[in-house]
């Protein structure tokens, strides 16, 4: 059982180059897709919400990344949408990093479509 504050292990810092996607294969779930900002490490799903493309394999472009099949787009800091055809947010998860070594909450995902209303 999943408690929503156990952090799960991503990646060794080193292995997230600056500007790209990393997929990480996860026990018992679909992959996440770890990135890395000038401000820190930022964990989302890597199935994109529009289709079956991998988000680790598109483009980080700033704070956004996207998708390598239509181009959609989200901000990897929330998940938030930020250009069509997407129209769902991806899920986002808290992070922390220990020494060289990233971490995320995988059962505390947050989509920012959850805090919109309407
Ligand atoms: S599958 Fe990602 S934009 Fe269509």
């Amino acid at each position: 059982m999943t408690d929503a504050s156990e952090f799960t292990f991503i990646a060794r810092t080193d292995e997230v180059e600056a500007g790209y996607a990393l997929q990480v294969a996860v026990d018992g779930r679909e992959p996440v897709a770890v990135v890395r900002l000038d401000d820190g490490f930022y964990v989302m799903d890597d199935t994109c919400t529009h289709g079956a493309a991998s988000m680790s394999e598109g483009e980080v472009i700033g704070c956004e990344i996207e998708c390598p099949f239509h181009s959609g787009r989200f901000d990897v800091r929330t998940g938030a949408v930020t250009a069509f055809p997407c129209t769902k947010a991806l899920k986002v998860y808290p992070v922390k990093v220990e020494g060289d070594q990233v971490f995320a909450a995988l059962g505390a995902g947050t989509c920012a479509d959850d805090a919109t209303t309407g």
